[in-house]
């Protein structure tokens, strides 16, 4: 009879799924097995470890319900989500970057007339947005469907304060035929990710911040082309060379331009000082190789 040690375990437990019969799940299930015993005797984990860890999970499973997924959270802060996007997302010039989604995206957003003031009745310091949405080559495309969801002046998005109220900094545009759509909202503000769970914990045993510098998410999905989704992100904000989820990208931070004019570009008023970012998007056709 074989007595299992720890030099002979890991490969006996990698045989045991030798009969698998779907070679995706039995290359991953391998090497989860291999890289899981690697990081064990690596770290030379103790029994009191053991039970800590599995508490640990135990908690983040017991903290996610519909509105919170506390195991995402868990892989952004260890850049897992990062990485992920990073190898399904090698886009070809004129593509614009990818980030995470994170949890405050509802997908329900209306459709909402350019120009639109998405901030009415939230304070913050006014900020126009223009965009373009087109191909690599330039090409603009019409009809292009993009989501739009940032923090307000607290750092918090409408989802956290639950009140039940209309949707707030938070809309659907449809790009025009020259595939721009453009809307006043105000500046976003940067916020801590949930941090009132073991993810929180985590970062605090840890001596690491759970902010995310000022950003504006985009979603944005045509035909022929792979769903973006990314931010853009506020240059100058303090958080962007520290993100808590790594999410951040040199070529995804964009000026706010400070304006004075008394209208915007759409020719509307505006209130004196205000914000201008701009900020044109390229979409990847999903035929696209990947770059080698
Ligand atoms: C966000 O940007 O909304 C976000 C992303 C990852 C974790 C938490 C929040
Ligand atoms: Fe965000």
């Amino acid at each position: 009879m074989l007595s299992f040690n720890e030099d002979n375990l890991t490969d006996a437990v990698a045989a045991r799924f030798d009969g698998c019969e779907d070679p995706r799940l039995k290359t991953i299930v391998q090497a989860l097995v291999r890289h899981s015993h690697a990081f064990v005797k690596e770290v030379e984990l103790t029994q009191d470890e053991w039970v800590k860890a599995i508490d640990f999970l135990t908690r983040t499973g017991q903290m996610c319900d519909d509105r919170r997924q506390e195991f995402i959270l868990l892989s952004d802060v260890m850049g897992v989500s990062m990485l992920v996007d990073a190898i399904n997302h090698r886009m070809p010039d004129g593509a614009t970057e990818t980030t995470v989604l994170g949890p405050f995206y509802l997908g329900e957003h209306r459709v909402t007339a350019h120009g639109t003031d998405i901030a009415a009745g939230v304070d913050g310091e006014p900020m126009y947005v223009e965009a373009r949405v087109s191909a690599p080559d330039g090409r603009p495309l019409a009809g292009a469907r993009v989501d739009i969801w940032h923090s307000d002046d607290d750092g918090f998005y409408d989802s956290q304060k639950g009140d039940g109220t209309e949707p707030s900094l938070r809309a659907r545009f449809i790009t025009d035929a020259d595939g721009r759509f453009h809307f006043k909202s105000i500046v976003p503000s940067s916020y801590p990710i949930p941090h009132d769970g073991p993810v929180g914990q985590l970062l605090e045993a840890t001596r690491r911040h759970p902010m995310r510098p000022a950003h504006v998410h985009f979603h944005v999905s045509a035909p022929g082309y792979e769903t973006l989704v990314t931010h853009v992100f506020v240059a100058g904000d303090p958080w962007l060379d520290s993100d808590a989820v790594f999410g951040v990208k040199e070529s995804l931070v964009a000026d706010l331009v400070a304006r004075d004019e008394p209208t915007y570009p759409d020719g509307t008023p505006a209130p004196g000082a205000w914000k201008l970012l701009h900020y044109d998007f390229g979409l990847k056709p999903l035929a696209a190789r990947p770059a080698a």
